[in-house]
């Protein structure tokens, strides 16, 4: 069995008077690698910020390592944020004043490691962006500061990987590279939980969720 790195119960999640998630069960496990599929505006970006401690859910609960985190502080939880997560968000969300390889080096520095510019270099360069290492955000296409925002969550190594639609502005080649570094990941004990509309990458994953009306579905 794969450890449960994480575990949703029955989330709830009600914007004014819709409700958008009405009773998620969700397990993620380390080395496990699912994707979650569904139409636009069902959710599927809600769930997954919630599943990052980054939004609230309106009940239900979440554990981590088996502990419920209901009862955590703000500043444990950044802690947990940073030591355990990679984000990799819709909208890449890069500082806009810091270079892109100082912007890889963010999420590091604030969990306190601060010797990981050569691995962000090698990182960078894998993904064709060693020619860019000084540009600032301003200065790149959408799909390099994706590419950026890939190396920031993947430079931790983090137990609980979160990409929200990775492929995105993506050419086919640069997919599969960015495809392959998520899997690499969950084949290094990564759970990596991928919301996707690339049937491609969905397909590649050791299971699937539908989400649609407020529910998650599993369909493989
Ligand atoms: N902060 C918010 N306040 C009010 N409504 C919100 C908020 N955030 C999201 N919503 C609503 O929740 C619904 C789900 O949004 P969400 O971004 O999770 O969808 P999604 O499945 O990720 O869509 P897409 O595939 O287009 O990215 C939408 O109807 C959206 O308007
Ligand atoms: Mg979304």
């Amino acid at each position: 069995m794969k450890k449960t790195l994480i575990e949703l119960k029955t989330i709830h999640k009600s914007f004014g008077k819709i409700d958008i998630l009405r009773g998620i069960n969700f397990i993620a496990a380390a080395g496990k690698t699912t994707a979650i599929t569904g139409n636009s505006g069902e959710g599927k970006t809600t769930l997954l910020s919630i599943m990052g401690l980054l939004q609230k859910q309106t009940s239900g609960s979440i554990l981590i390592d088996g502990k419920d985190v209901a009862d955590t502080d703000i500043a444990e939880l950044s802690k947990i944020r940073a030591a355990r997560f990679g984000y990799l968000f819709q909208a890449p969300r890069l500082v806009g004043s810091l270079t892109v390889l100082e912007n890889t080096l963010v999420c590091a520095a604030l969990a306190g490691k601060n010797n990981m510019q050569k691995k962000a270099v090698a990182l960078l360069t894998s993904l064709g962006m060693s020619n860019h290492l000084d540009y600032k955000p301003e200065q790149l296409s959408i799909g390099q500061m994706r590419r950026v925002a890939l190396v920031r969550a993947l430079i931790m190594e983090p137990d609980i990987l979160l990409a929200d639609e990775p492929t995105n502005d993506l050419d086919p080649a640069l997919s599969q590279i960015v495809t392959s570094s998520l899997f690499k990941a969950g084949e290094n004990g990564s759970a990596v939980v991928i919301v996707t509309h690339d049937r491609f990458l969905a397909a590649k994953t050791d299971c699937e969720y539908n989400l649609a009306d407020g529910f998650l579905q599993l369909v493989r």
